[in-house]
């Protein structure tokens, strides 16, 4: 695991984006696995930059996402395909025919044979990934067991408590998401996390501890081959992370 320290949000946004934009200069066909939430807004604005400004090229990229809420159709300002429309795909050429967010409504045994189908073929090059307080990876939440394909999770208190701050009330945060499985997001060739917020404890686990922990879903990264941790230097300090 390679860990790479930034000085603050918009440089682990800028060295986020150096490695999208190393595989999408030297495969232009790629197939990038996405994510939503907050730690990766910066480094899709940078990418949607270099796209602008330097001419970097999303014509031939496909995109799979990790997840959808349940109960959220994706017109719906906090559904992931909303997210990914308003934060990358309307900034960058990238066709949106050739990107994919599960649906969250409708028949969701049907939705996720289709994900599993589209897991199936896709060969991601790259898994973007951010992390939960609690260690989630998507919305694989800790437990005994994981699972390997995509599935439907209900989701922690915990998950519900921190996802609440892009809602009216907490009880409008849906209770149930569909998520790639642990599976999925490994068999990724590459993964890149960043690691921005609130997130001591999963950042301590993973990067101080040499245990791999269901109860803590972002310790598998450990076992990745070619993963890439990028963590600002202010959380790296506070858990004593010396790189
Ligand atoms: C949600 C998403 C996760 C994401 C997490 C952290 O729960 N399903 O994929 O990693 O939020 O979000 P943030 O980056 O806003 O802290």
């Amino acid at each position: 695991m390679k860990v790479i320290i930034a000085k603050d949000y918009e440089d682990g946004a800028r060295k986020a984006a150096d490695i999208i934009e190393k595989i999408v200069r030297e495969k232009p066909d790629c197939t990038l696995g996405l994510a939503t939430g907050s730690s990766p807004v910066g480094m899709y604005q940078e990418l949607a930059r270099r796209c602008r400004e330097e001419g970097l090229d999303f014509s031939r990229v496909h995109s799979v996402n990790l997840d959808e809420y349940v109960g959220l159709d994706g017109t719906h300002d906090q559904s992931y395909r909303y997210f990914m429309d308003t934060n990358l795909f309307n900034h960058i050429n990238i066709d949106k025919k050739n990107t994919y967010v599960a649906k969250g409504t409708g028949d969701i045994q049907k939705n996720l044979k289709e994900f599993n189908e589209i897991l199936d073929h896709a060969d991601v090059d790259i898994q973007v990934l951010g992390v939960g307080p609690d260690g989630h990876l998507g919305f694989n939440e800790p437990g005994d067991t994981l699972w390997d394909g995509a599935h439907e999770e209900t989701l922690d208190d915990s998950t519900i408590e921190a996802n609440k701050r892009f809602f009216a009330s907490k009880e409008d945060v849906p209770t149930h998401a569909v998520t790639m499985g642990m599976g999925n997001i490994m068999r990724a060739k590459r993964l890149l996390m960043i690691i921005s917020g609130n997130k001591q404890e999963a950042a301590r686990r993973l990067l101080m501890e040499d245990r791999i922990d269901p109860r803590c879903p972002c310790t598998f990264m450990r076992m990745h081959r070619e993963a890439y941790v990028v963590i600002e230097r202010k959380l790296a300090d506070e858990i004593g992370y010396k790189g």
